[in-house]
């Protein structure tokens, strides 16, 4: 049935987000954007910074104005009046990383992906079990008003029975980007597809049930773009693609019987999209401020409502769900003949 207008985006009660004491590891470009969205939005403190050069650390704690700087992140982990660790490293660093804060009883938001591979997830899921503290995976889109907005047509089938995904996620680095460096777990799949994957793990009800992948190497050594067809256990087909050669637009489309979405690229980013019934008689849009960076304080305040609960898994992000995504990138992984550094 089409709806008579969009479901409203449902926030949180700001008194169910308490106050937390927030780390960083890793001060690079991301984790910059990060601080600046926690300064700018949320009552969070971040009270603490840890890098591998401490002339950098420093010039970003002064930055973001935080008190602590730490040249080695074991110093900071020592702390006990901290609550939570935002780990912004590069991909193949959120496993030792992470199972670092988690075993120094820390709370931890880590970067998408979770980890390399699924094997590196289930540890780190363990170690949040056994420590009993909170492990998320940063897929900040998860946590934003579009996206819940998204969630809710879905639940309530107001695209009728989903047939297809299409989807693509492609940007042009120069040769200096650390997306073509094999010793840091390069290639597109990591950085850009794992957005794809986890929105087509999100409209298709869980793991696809097949997987079929073609790639293309770039020069580096690294891969430079691949190619997904997957079906879903609910029987729809996802079409991916991502690439570090170009721009692509970075549009999806949610296509069901009764109705489709067709999201602006990029997709995962605050943007507008359009709900058109499938007779072309019917529309409704979103729209909202292209303010991307700044979203990145929804998945903050959630790991913080979630420890405010008691909560060691999210419910809007499990562990479990972040593992079916990284899984399902070790299958295409596999078929392409990718394998990074830490699994030889
Ligand atoms: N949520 C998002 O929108 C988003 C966007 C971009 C990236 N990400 C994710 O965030 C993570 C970091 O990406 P980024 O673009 O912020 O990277 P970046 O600018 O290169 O920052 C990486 C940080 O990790 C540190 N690091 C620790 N060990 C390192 C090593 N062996 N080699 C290089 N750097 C090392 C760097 O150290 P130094 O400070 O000493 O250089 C730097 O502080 C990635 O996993 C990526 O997927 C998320």
């Amino acid at each position: 049935m089409f709806p008579s207008s969009l479901p409203k985006p449902r926030g949180l009660a700001p008194q169910a987000v308490p106050v937390l004491r927030w780390g960083i590891i890793g001060p690079g470009w991301i984790a910059a954007h990060f601080a600046k969205a926690l300064q700018e939005k949320t009552t969070q403190r971040l009270v603490a910074v840890a890098g591998r050069h401490l002339d950098k650390v420093r010039a970003f704690a002064e930055q973001w104005a935080i008190p602590q700087a730490f040249g080695d992140a074991d110093e900071m982990l020592a702390l006990k009046d901290l609550d939570v660790v935002y780990i912004a490293t590069p991909h193949n660093h959120h496993f030792p990383d992470g199972m670092k804060a988690l075993g120094a009883g820390k709370h931890v938001l880590i970067e998408k992906p979770l980890a390399l591979n699924a094997r590196e997830g289930a540890a780190l899921q363990q170690k949040a079990q056994r420590q009993g503290v909170l492990c998320m995976e940063a897929m900040w889109c998860d946590f934003t008003p579009k996206y819940d907005v998204l969630r809710q047509l879905l639940a309530d089938g107001a695209l009728g029975e989903l047939h297809t995904l299409i989807a693509d996620h492609g940007e042009f680095f120069t040769a200096d980007h650390r997306i073509f460096n094999a010793d840091l777990a390069g290639g597109p799949m990591l950085d850009l597809g794992s957005y794809l994957v986890s929105l087509s793990v999100m409209v298709g009800g869980g793991a696809p049930a097949e997987i079929i992948a073609r790639g293309q190497s770039a020069e580096q050594g690294v891969n430079g773009q691949v190619s997904m067809l997957m079906q879903h256990p609910n029987g729809m087909h996802s079409v991916l693609h991502t690439t570090l050669f170009s721009n692509t637009p970075g549009g999806a489309v949610i296509a069901g019987r009764d109705a489709s979405i067709v999201l602006d690229g990029q997709f995962y980013a605050p943007g507008g999209f359009v709900l058109t019934s499938s007779q072309g008689n019917k529309t409704l849009r979103w729209e909202e401020p292209l303010n991307r960076y700044q979203q990145l304080y929804h998945e903050a305040e959630h790991v913080a409502w979630c420890i405010g609960q008691g909560r060691t898994d999210s419910p809007l992000r499990p562990l479990a769900t972040s593992l079916i995504t990284v899984s399902t990138m070790d299958e295409v992984r596999r078929q392409l003949g990718i394998v990074f550094n830490e699994e030889r």
